[in-house]
């Protein structure tokens, strides 16, 4: 397994390019792939490990697919198989994606069901409601999903769980509702913008979907789509998550190509805390010139703080003066980067959903071990903080979303190498 080892201390100065969403890449390649009858061409596609398997997954399917300099050629289905099987849906919840489109294309689908994760249990009970609200039998049976339908019938569907939205059903019931006879209305739609850019995606294949980027979508079923060409949007996690590593290197760097409207509560935080955004056209200079002080957090549905940036903010909170608070509403037992941090010298008590950070002077470098992937990039940005060595372990958590995270980190002055096989 890979390791990466980091010596901490360096400001980090000059430009890093944001790379492709990876959560709107991926329901955007089985879109292609299961809904398309033509081939797509996908750029800004990011070369990440998830990207990778879930490529593994369409062909099995019977896709077809080829990936040079982060563009996705992609040519449908053969419409022979319709399962995605335990071996490879295990290796990656998004796998999940493929159960709506199959049923829209071909009316049947089995779908290994996905088990929980290190950040909680993570049902899929929203995603099933939503098939069988637009008239698909859905039987789970020896761990595995089976769905069968004759053509999906547009209906109303409010898609809240105790949670909030979810993005993954949303997503699901999207996609196959592009093929549905009559329109469905979706209620309580998540809207972060990888849900967006799928939807402007499906709309240049062909379908007809209203309400892109707000909660409630509907969809005008549509007989057949067409391949497209699109180019996917910039990764606004990616984005924050440099925000967050110039401050707490106390840098300067500028993020060509994050996207404003898609950060704004990130944004907000750490101004907050006392980050300098400059918004340029094509990005954003981060500075940090100015003291900091502490701030609360609670995670939320976008446009709220996304639990997606929740390990990396408590990594800058643990050395920022204060008392500072966060609450997890998103996902149960996303902390498992606490224990590590506090290895560092971080000073964070969890108690249930919330951690409260007492900001501490500095961190130490020291041996951590990833478990997730935004747990295991805290722990990068921890160890570029810190002083001394830190040695971060079970990286491929952090490679199935981070793209050149190294290369990205030592171009701008950063200290980090990989040692492989390790
Ligand atoms: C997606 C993102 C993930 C992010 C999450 C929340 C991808 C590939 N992953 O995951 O990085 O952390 O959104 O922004 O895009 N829930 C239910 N029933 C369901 C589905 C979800 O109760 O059927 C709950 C979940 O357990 C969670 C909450 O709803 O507590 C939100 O989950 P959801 O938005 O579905 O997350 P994912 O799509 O899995």
């Amino acid at each position: 397994m890979d390791k990466f080892i980091i010596t901490g201390g360096a400001p980090l100065q000059g430009v890093i390019d944001i790379s492709g969403s990876k959560n709107a890449t991926l329901p955007i390649i089985v879109a292609a792939a299961i809904l398309g009858q033509t081939q797509s061409i996908i750029t800004n596609v990011p070369n990440l490990a998830d990207v990778r398997t879930l490529q593994v997954v369409l062909r099995h399917l019977g896709s077809t697919t080829n990936f040079q300099n982060g563009i996705l050629t992609i040519d449908p289905i053969d419409l022979s198989s319709y399962e995605a099987p335990y071996d490879l849906v295990r290796r990656m919840r998004a796998s999940i994606y493929v159960l709506g489109p199959l049923l829209a294309r071909i009316g049947r689908a089995k779908v290994s069901f996905p088990g929980g994760c290190a950040i909680g249990p993570r049902p899929i009970d929203l995603h099933l409601e939503g098939l069988e609200a637009l008239g698909a039998d859905v039987e789970i049976e020896g761990g595995y999903i089976n769905a069968q339908s004759n053509r999906l019938r547009g209906t109303e569907i409010y898609l809240r769980g105790v949670f909030g939205p979810s993005v993954g059903a949303t997503a699901n019931v999207m996609m196959a509702a592009t093929l549905a006879k009559g329109t469905t209305t979706i209620q309580a739609a998540a809207c972060e913008p990888h849900i967006a850019d799928l939807a402007y995606f499906l709309n240049r294949m062909g379908a007809n979907i209203e309400g892109i980027g707000t909660t409630e979508l509907k969809i005008h079923g549509v007989a057949s789509l067409n391949g497209a060409h699109y180019s996917v949007v910039s990764d606004d996690i990616e984005a924050s998550t440099f925000m967050v590593a110039a401050a707490m290197t106390r840098g300067d760097l500028f993020l060509r190509g994050a996207v404003e409207d898609h950060v704004h509560a990130a944004a907000k935080k750490l101004r907050e805390i006392g980050v300098t955004l400059l918004w340029q056209d094509d990005g954003v200079r981060v500075t940090t010139n100015q003291p900091f002080g502490s701030t609360d957090i609670r995670t939320d549905a976008y446009p709220g703080f996304p639990t997606d940036m929740q390990a990396q903010i408590m990594g800058l909170l643990s050395i920022t003066p204060g008392i500072s608070v966060i609450t997890e509403t998103i996902h149960q037992d996303r902390f498992m980067h606490v224990a590590e941090l506090n290895r560092m010298g971080a000073n964070i008590r969890v108690d249930g959903n919330s951690a409260m950070i007492h900001g501490v002077e500095r961190l130490s470098g020291a041996p951590v071990m990833a478990s997730d992937l935004r747990a295991g990039v805290v722990l990068v940005l921890a160890g570029l903080a810190a002083e001394g060595e830190t040695t971060v372990s079970r990286i491929y958590h952090i490679d199935r979303g981070y793209e050149y995270l190294e290369d990205k980190l030592s171009a701008v002055g950063a200290e980090i190498r990989r040692i492989e096989n390790d």
